[in-house]
């Protein structure tokens, strides 16, 4: 029998994962052109004068230039990457980005674009001295329309206050990831976030209705509209999406929110071979149909390394595999029986162990907690190399037992988790201090057994700064081909987002 899970007291609370971060030297990551031999291309160098014109165009305050106030903004989540950055500038309007940037590209100086610095492929801080654009004082809400759904946004709204906002309107954001307290809506879109909610509700370029984007040259580009249907010409706003903001920077967005569920219950079980993982995964679809909301799987060295790196409790005993499913719908009493059926089902086949269900939602966000962590525990092994790759099901789970066979004797720990109803695998691979042989090892291997598998080397993250080499693993040489020419056509002298998503060669 599933037992109710008694009031956990776990200790996390809901924290901004990138906020209040200081660094001191001792800590700091090594630069990123040092560590990944990267060279500068022929960029323009910010002077004084520059810097004055910026605060003339932004004010004083808008335009950070102390060395330890900068500093952050140099340094990505995972502390994988450092830039080089001399000033970080925070527009409040679409009118200040686009002088900026027309201002940039008339002296060459090189612009990353910064939502929430979440993001875990390096794309979100320099490489060497790009002028950060960062986003988080862009943080307006313009309109909801509550009937269709349509939320209208600045991109430096968090994607955890538009969620709570919407929430109030008996809405909810169509995505939701462990780095919600932090990442901005315009970030999410420019990365294509994928996360939690995807199995449900797509991914965003399903869900994004319309944006408003800023070329390099200052150019406002004005696809804002809220509509679910509009074939009037090349549907733009999708050059935007997942672009990484190499080819314009987003400014406002307007999100189709779905209607929230009454009815929503967390299951947290244990599994014992992957095989039953997958079983449990067609049956869930088969037997929960329109309420299946989400489907993750970890492995037992990922959640029992998260539980102990970070003092938390696993509501359940040690087993091979962990998997979490959530169903949303608007019946309770439909819906719990339709759940209660198929779980009985699949303990007495065997292919779930042991298990808790929950519909309160303190206790869910406890089992959440756990999942969404797993991310961050790694960090307590001291260097992770985290992979992000799509692979057809079957496989799926085959890259784990590879990597722990080929780094035997050289890892703290090696585990896979991630959003299975996607055919998503995240892979980390711990080590007490970033290795160059390990890395070596690591790299390209992990991405030829992914395209040996007709996988894609990034799944959700992106390419960023330190997938650009490997992306022909997954992108036909034509297509990159076309990806250079639109890049070339937007942005001609690439000052957006230099070094980054397209390979050199
Ligand atoms: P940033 O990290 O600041 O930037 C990411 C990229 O977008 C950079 O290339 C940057 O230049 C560009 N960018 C940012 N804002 C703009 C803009 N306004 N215009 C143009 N370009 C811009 N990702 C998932 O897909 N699924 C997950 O489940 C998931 N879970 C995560 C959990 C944790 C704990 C963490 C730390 C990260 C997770 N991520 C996940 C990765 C990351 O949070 C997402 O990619 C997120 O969408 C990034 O948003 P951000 O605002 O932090 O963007
Ligand atoms: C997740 O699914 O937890 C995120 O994508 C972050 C990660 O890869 O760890
Ligand atoms: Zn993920």
């Amino acid at each position: 029998m599933f037992r109710p899970l008694s009031l956990l007291i776990i200790n996390i609370s809901k924290h901004n994962v990138a906020s209040q971060i200081k660094y001191s030297t001792a800590i700091l990551p090594r630069l990123s052109s040092e560590k990944y031999n990267i060279k500068r291309k022929s960029f323009g160098t910010i002077n004084e004068s520059d810097i004055n014109h910026f605060r003339s165009i932004l004010s004083e305050n808008r335009v950070i230039t102390d060395e330890s106030d900068v500093l952050p903004y140099n340094i990505d989540w995972i502390k994988n990457c450092r830039g080089q950055s001399k000033v970080v500038l925070k527009p409040k309007t679409t009118d200040e980005v686009s002088e900026v940037l027309s201002y940039c590209n008339s002296k060459k100086l090189a612009v990353c674009p910064q939502g929430g610095n979440t993001g875990l492929v390096g794309g979100s801080v320099p490489v060497f001295d790009e002028i950060v654009l960062n986003f988080s004082l862009m943080n307006k809400v313009i309109s909801l329309d509550d009937i269709s759904g349509a939320l209208v946004c600045e991109a430096g709204c968090v994607l955890e206050n538009l969620d709570n906002y919407v929430r109030q309107h008996n809405l909810i954001m169509p995505l939701d990831l462990g780095a919600k307290g932090s990442c901005h809506i315009g970030g999410n879109v420019s990365t294509n976030a994928g996360g939690l909610r995807l199995l449900r509700y797509g991914n965003l370029h399903g869900s994004i209705l319309g944006l408003e984007a800023v070329k390099a040259d200052g150019t406002v580009i004005d696809c804002l509209r809220t509509l679910k249907k509009d074939n009037t010409g090349y549907h733009l706003k999708h050059l935007f999406i997942g672009s990484e903001g190499t080819l314009g920077v987003v400014t406002k967005v307007a999100v189709h929110c779905p209607a929230v569920s009454k009815a929503v219950s967390l299951g947290y079980f244990g599994v014992n071979t992957f095989e039953d993982v997958l079983q449990l995964y067609r049956n869930a679809k088969i037997s929960l149909g329109e309420i299946l909301s989400a489907f993750e799987m970890a492995d037992n060295r990922a959640i029992c390394s998260t539980v102990k790196n970070l003092k938390l409790t696993n509501p359940l005993e040690d087993y091979p595999f962990y998997v979490l499913i959530e169903t949303s719908g608007c019946d309770e009493e439909h819906d719990s029986e339709k759940l209660n059926r198929f779980l009985s089902k699949e303990m007495e086949s065997g292919h779930i162990i042991d298990g808790t269900v929950t519909s309160e939602p303190a206790k869910m966000r406890t089992i959440w907690n756990i999942r969404e962590n797993i991310a961050e525990a790694g960090l307590h092994d001291g260097y992770v190399f985290k992979y992000d790759v799509s692979i057809p099901l079957n496989n799926y789970y085959d890259i784990v037992l590879l990597l722990r066979k080929k780094l035997e004797g050289k890892y703290t720990n090696i585990y896979g988790y991630g959003h299975i109803g996607d055919g998503n695998i995240h892979i980390n691979v711990t080590v007490p201090e970033y290795s160059k042989e390990v890395c070596d090892m690591l790299e390209p291997y992990i991405f030829e057994q992914v395209a040996k598998l007709k996988g894609s080397i990034s799944a959700e993250h992106g390419v960023g700064f330190r997938k650009p080499q490997f992306i022909h693993y997954s992108k036909d040489e034509s297509a990159l081909r076309l990806m250079k020419d639109l890049k070339h056509l937007m942005d001609p002298n690439g000052i957006l987002n230099p070094y980054k998503v397209l390979p050199d060669v």
